[in-house]
């Protein structure tokens, strides 16, 4: 089945940390941002179908031997707001049996676009210039406009016209 495309937001809108819940396609979605990473979650939990993305961010404890514990996933666990389900934002599994109690995860990811800023290259006597050929290499005139030209710089200005924008798309 086809995705769909949407835009969130500007990824400078969100900042690591940081949530957002949109409706999508008729899903309420929690889109996070953990460590510049983006990932997105259906807001609604495996057990009851509570808001499971509104839930306090936190990480959570691991033990390899009895009686030690490490702190690890800081900010890539959400408890569930009405029983304290954990799942891990990044994968959708829950951390008490994560390969059978599961949310549903979606893609999310930043994409850029170039867009012109409306500057173009123009000759500094306003005219359209065209061509490298109207250059002349050390001093003298324009042979194209005749306009007097100092040293070696070219008979145009020049400006930077790219600028890239990040966007949080999520594809539902
Ligand atoms: S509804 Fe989420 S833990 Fe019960």
């Amino acid at each position: 089945m086809t995705k769909k495309r949407f835009e969130l937001c500007p990824a400078d809108e969100l900042p690591p940390g940081d949530r957002r819940i949109e409706t999508l396609d008729g899903f309420s979605v929690g889109v996070f941002n953990v460590d510049g990473e983006y990932y997105a979650m259906k807001n609604d939990c495996p057990h009851q179908r509570a808001p499971l993305c509104e839930g306090k961010l936190t990480g959570t404890n691991r033990s390899d031997t009895a009686g030690e514990y490490n702190w690890e996933r800081d900010g890539q666990i959400v408890t569930c707001p009405w029983h304290g389900w954990e799942f891990d934002v990044t994968t959708g599994e829950s951390v008490f049996n994560p390969h059978r109690v599961k949310a549903k995860t979606f893609e999310a990811t930043v994409e850029t676009s170039e867009e012109d800023t409306g500057y173009s290259a123009t000759s500094t006597n306003g005219s359209v210039s065209d061509s490298k050929a109207d250059m002349v290499s050390d001093g003298g005139s324009c042979d194209g406009c005749g306009h007097h030209i100092e040293g070696s710089e070219p008979p145009v200005e020049t400006y930077d016209v790219e600028v890239e924008q990040g966007t949080v798309v999520v594809y539902v």
